[in-house]
């Protein structure tokens, strides 16, 4: 079976991106409840030389989302302690793992890993080549563009595709734009065609109209989509329904049921106070969903309360207003 499968009414594969910090278990677990993807990416491990990988394995869960797969993300510059990682993950079930060659933290950068790798095409094929050749289940690339700038990016694509990867996902940004600049989806186009393997487009889709303009411009095999689908959780089954031509309308009730599960999914361990900012974090990227939302998100954001309860039962009925339109965007 291809690695990129597409439904039976045509629609590609999508996935939920990695999105450490914001996009945890309790928010994986949220958009599951939700679904319309086929499959998410746990944010990455870290994994410094000489890692003790059994440690650093055990906060990944292959069943998480079950029966929606979660791979694996490693991220790191020696390519024995990935290879080893690879292993360990392999043995805790996980049915692919991807390398991480994007992040753009200085913390990252500065050990090597991450964006770093695409400083040199050399460096970032040893090391994804190590993690393929260590495991039998399928390894992929998340890429950006270039560290500095795009002066290798082909080169980078070339490295990862010859190192034996099933795909390449990118996110068509250098380490230096971070999250910035919109995403050059022309440069998603050029890698297309330049690879023989499989490409997932990444970067920027906040609605159906923006996955189905990247897929039809840039020819990529599938989409990832990380923001958008907090901003929308269900971005995801509004692409599916449109290729299957039905209408798809979800309810304010259902937008409830997601942050029930979100709030229920949150570790028991985290104080009140965390709580507090997991919520406003989360509602933080719902209220861009529209202008009327986005007037209101900065006295969501600054409000005082120190109860997620009395935070929601200011916050909600806000949210609610505007839900309208919130499909529309
Ligand atoms: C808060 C945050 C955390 C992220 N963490 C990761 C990560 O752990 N691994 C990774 O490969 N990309 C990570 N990314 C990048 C996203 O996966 C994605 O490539 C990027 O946000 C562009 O896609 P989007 O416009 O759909 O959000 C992160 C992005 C954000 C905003």
């Amino acid at each position: 079976m291809s690695p990129l499968p597409q439904d039976k009414n045509g629609c590609p594969y999508l996935q939920l991106a990695p999105m450490e910090g914001v996009g945890d278990r309790s928010f994986r677990k949220a958009m599951a409840s939700i679904g319309g993807f086929d499959e998410a990416v746990r944010d990455f491990l870290r994994v410094p030389t000489n890692a003790h990988v059994r440690s650093l394995a055990k906060v990944y869960v292959a069943s998480e989302l079950s029966p929606i797969p979660l791979a694996a993300q490693i991220m790191g510059s020696d390519p024995h302690s990935m290879a080893n990682m690879a292993v360990e993950l392999v043995k805790k079930g996980a049915l692919r793992i991807d390398v991480n060659c994007g992040c753009p933290s200085n913390t990252v950068t500065g050990n090597g890993a991450g964006s770093s790798l695409l400083k040199d095409p050399n460096i970032l094929h040893t090391v994804a080549k190590a993690v393929v050749e260590a495991v039998s289940i399928p390894v992929t690339v998340k890429m950006r563009s270039g560290y500095e700038d795009i002066s290798l990016f082909e080169e980078n694509v070339l490295a990862a595709e010859a190192t034996g990867v099933s795909y390449i996902t990118l996110h068509p940004r250098t380490k230096v734009d971070g999250y910035g600049p919109p995403a050059r989806w022309d440069l998603i186009a050029r890698a297309k065609s330049l690879l023989k393997i499989p490409l997932v487009g990444n970067g920027d889709i906040l609605t159906v109209k923006d996955a189905l303009t990247m897929l039809e411009t840039t020819k990529c095999d599938g989409l990832m989509i990380g923001r958008g689908s907090i901003i929308n959780p269900f971005l995801f089954q509004e692409i599916r329904a449109h290729y299957a031509g039905i209408p798809y309308e979800p309810k304010w009730e259902d937008l409830l049921g997601f942050l029930e599960t979100f709030i229920r999914d949150t570790p028991e361990s985290f104080s009140t106070r965390l709580r507090l900012n997991k919520l406003k974090q989360l509602l933080g990227f719902m209220f861009r969903a529209n202008p009327e939302l986005l007037q209101k998100r900065q006295s969501v954001l600054s409000s005082s309360y120190t109860d997620p309860e009395a935070f929601l039962a200011f916050a909600l009925p806000l949210l609610k207003e505007n839900w309208r339109s919130y499909l529309t965007v």
